[in-house]
């Protein structure tokens, strides 16, 4: 199942340099163009589909799977273990590859509610991780990163996935400990891949901005450090998803390209964070952003997201109407890093109930 791989010149000199990974990636995704309804006038919006990596595997994460699972099996791990929010895609696609793979796999999943697993519904993401006999591990809220309080060590989800570890350790298993998102010097690699497919594709030549929804932050910074690395000429605008200052992301980066092999290399200096997309939070969203999505959804036939691609698609609107100024030209590459199981989470259904556009449904004709 492993394959030897060979590292691109410009990357050989990061920290890491992986020798093997495993395919589970539909690749190359496809470029299109988009007529993204609200967009200034001059400007081209097209539409790298990295939604298209695969059905069950749909999304980013099963790029940076392709190196984190090979290093698993290069160890001789039998079982994967790491975390997310309950519909989280990560975790899902970590899901159908253990499962692909051969691995047995672990999720510690942040529930809201009661930590009662008879309260666990079977729908989005959730359904794809029983389906693949995912064991979860309910815990309560939690920020990744343990956290000193006046009262003492609060441990983080962090903390949890080495407790859970030690566990299977116990009963003679070894297992293989991936971070939030997989953004690690790993799973880095996955965009660094993507990169280079791009780089084949003409994206240099063809565009000057690249935008992507950013969350535990890897795939951007993949992508940034290929942009540096190769130096192609593409400013990548990452748009902020989650509960995190520009300065915070900006931190996150720059020690991301230090254990990355790259100290002398600051965040500002290879990407745009976009701050104040957010709204109400991690996956909060309003009937506006429906609104919005399915005007998307039904105009250009794109189904975005409402947790990270839709933020990302209102970032870039937004700035390119009031500070155009940060793009660095008029052809803009969005990328769609998938996400959709996320919209079977049953929040929206309501909305699609009553929503002229997605309620257009009549009896038939023929049985009156
Ligand atoms: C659909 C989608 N887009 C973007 C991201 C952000 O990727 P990263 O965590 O590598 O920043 C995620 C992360 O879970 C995601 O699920």
């Amino acid at each position: 199942m492993q394959e030897h791989y060979t590292a691109p010149d410009w990357a050989l000199g990061l920290s890491y340099v992986p020798s093997t990974y495993i395919k589970l990636a539909q690749r190359p995704t496809p470029i299109t163009s988009w007529n993204l309804p609200g967009l200034p006038n001059g400007y081209q919006v097209s539409i790298k589909r990295d939604d298209m990596t695969g059905c069950t595997l749909t999304g980013n994460k099963a790029c940076k799977l392709e190196f984190l699972l090979a290093d698993a099996v290069k160890q001789n791990c039998d079982c994967v273990v790491t975390c997310g929010g309950l519909q989280s895609n990560f975790c899902r696609t970590v899901a159908v590859a253990c499962t692909q793979v051969g691995l047995e796999c672990h999720l510690l999943l942040r529930c809201h509610g009661d930590k009662d697993p008879s309260l666990v519904q079977c729908n989005g993401n959730l359904l794809l991780d029983r389906l693949m006999g995912a064991n979860i591990i309910l815990v309560t809220p939690t920020t990744y990163e343990g956290r000193q309080t006046e009262t003492g060590y609060v441990p983080g989800l962090k903390d949890k996935i080495e407790v859970h570890a030690a566990k299977l350790r116990s009963v003679g298993k070894n297992p293989y400990l991936i971070p939030l998102g997989g953004s690690n010097t790993v799973g880095l690699w996955g965009h660094i891949e993507t990169f280079r497919e791009m780089l084949d594709q003409g994206v240099a030549e063809q565009f000057d901005d690249l935008v992507i929804a950013t969350g535990s932050g890897g795939t951007g910074i993949g992508l940034a450090v290929a942009n540096y690395l190769t130096g192609s000429k593409l400013r990548i605008h990452a748009v902020i998803i989650k509960d995190l200052t520009t300065e915070q992301a900006y931190k996150l980066v720059d020690n991301e390209l230090i254990q990355a092999g790259l100290a002398g290399v600051k965040g500002k200096d290879v990407m745009d964070i976009i701050d104040g997309y957010v709204g109400g939070g991690y996956s909060v969203f309003t009937d506006q952003d429906i609104e919005q999505l399915i005007t998307i959804s039904t105009s250009t036939g794109i189904i975005l997201d409402h947790t990270y691609t839709m933020k990302a698609v209102k970032g870039l609107l937004g700035e390119l109407h009031s500070n155009p100024a940060r793009f660095k030209g008029k052809r803009i590459l969005y990328m769609h890093t998938g996400g959709v199981f996320g919209l079977y989470d049953q929040r929206i259904d309501g909305i699609i109930q009553q929503h002229p556009l997605t309620n257009k449904i009549t009896t038939s004709y023929t049985d009156t």
